[in-house]
């Protein structure tokens, strides 16, 4: 596997073209700012040609219905756009809008085997957790969809959580045994993984919704200060950075000091004989402050739908028209382009 880092696609940025994007299951949250959100940003800043998908027939492969899909993608493109990432410079679309990456995704099927599928440790993961429900097909060979995703695009650099590495390698297998069936057509993208650490939810378990450990980047100030306030600590007074033995205070200070860009050792030593109260007292603060002007523009955003529509209709239009494209290269490489 081959792995960047974000300085290494800083440092050339016109080498790259990025790929990535998010399911579209509820409103970001700052576990996704921090990890991915941010060096979003700072590519598209840097003249990175981006694309992001919100990736809305995943949705489906674990669940049987789309109630509630309008509003979970405005939800994610007003905090796309909140974060700073914006149209034209950014080319946000979603899967169902852009045809083409559903039919490359036949020709890609024919390239991996079944047994590849079902060892992918991410689809195994994502069918242990939905509890005894039958695997749909559509959850076995997503991560084939993602290969079309990101090659339609003929992304160089995927920036994804670790969790999205065997979809990678998988894009990285298509991509290779295209190129061996029908001629170069597909660069093996790398992955680019945030060397922020992962930011655990206020109760040091996965930062999500549903066990309500979240800050999400809508929630208001009040709401973030009530969710800070409890989170879980632990029992000893003074406040040190001990990953290892005191796991939830250390995820708190973590947060604080990604967000001050300090050592979390140096808040620790700050707070000290604080306590849990003046930790978390530091942390509502840093959230509160760095996420204001996210909010704002948030706000006014959400006050002006005309404009977010419009942002997501004219990326389905280029993502459609690049992946038109690549799936006409697709076929000539085949052999297919006959009658057209
Ligand atoms: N599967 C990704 C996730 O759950 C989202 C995603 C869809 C994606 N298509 C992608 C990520 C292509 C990177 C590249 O987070």
């Amino acid at each position: 596997m081959s792995v960047l880092t974000l300085d290494d696609a800083l440092a050339a940025p016109a080498q790259h073209r990025v790929l990535t994007g998010d399911r579209p299951t509820g409103a970001l949250h700052l576990g996704h700012y921090l990890g991915t959100l941010r060096s979003r940003v700072l590519l598209q800043d840097a003249g990175v040609r981006t694309f992001l998908v919100i990736a809305d027939h995943q949705v489906v492969t674990d669940r049987d219905t789309t109630a509630g899909i309008a509003d979970n993608v405005h939800e994610v493109l007003l905090d796309y756009l909140a974060v700073g990432l914006d149209g034209p410079r950014t080319t946000i679309f979603t899967h169902s809008a852009v045809a083409a990456i559903g039919q490359l995704m036949l020709p890609f099927l024919s390239l991996v085997t079944d047994a590849e599928l079902r060892r992918n440790p991410t689809v195994k993961a994502e069918l242990a957790a939905t509890a005894g429900r039958p695997m749909s097909a559509l959850l076995l060979t997503y991560p084939v969809h993602q290969a079309a995703d990101i090659l339609f695009a003929h992304a160089t650099l995927v920036p994804v959580g670790r969790d999205q590495l065997p979809h990678l390698e998988l894009t990285r297998t298509v991509a290779r045994r295209f190129t061996r069936r029908y001629g170069a057509l597909f660069d093996e993208p790398a992955a680019l993984l945030s060397d922020a650490p992962t930011v655990l939810g206020t109760d040091g378990t996965k930062m999500s919704k549903t066990r309500g450990n979240v800050v999400a980047l809508r929630d208001d100030e009040d709401t973030t200060a009530a969710v800070i306030r409890s989170a879980v600590t632990d029992g000893e007074r003074h406040i040190t950075y001990e990953p290892e033995r005191r796991p939830e205070v250390a995820n708190l200070l973590l947060i604080a000091a990604l967000l001050l860009d300090r050592a979390p050792e140096v808040v620790a030593d700050e707070i000290g004989a604080g306590g849990a109260g003046r930790l978390k007292a530091v942390v509502t603060e840093a959230v509160n402050e760095h996420l204001r002007p996210v909010r704002a523009r948030r706000r006014a955003f959400a006050a002006d739908p005309a404009h977010v529509a419009g942002v997501l209709a004219d990326g389905n239009a280029v993502a459609a028209g690049v992946a038109d494209a690549t799936l006409e290269q697709v076929r000539a490489a085949m052999g297919m382009a006959y009658g057209v």
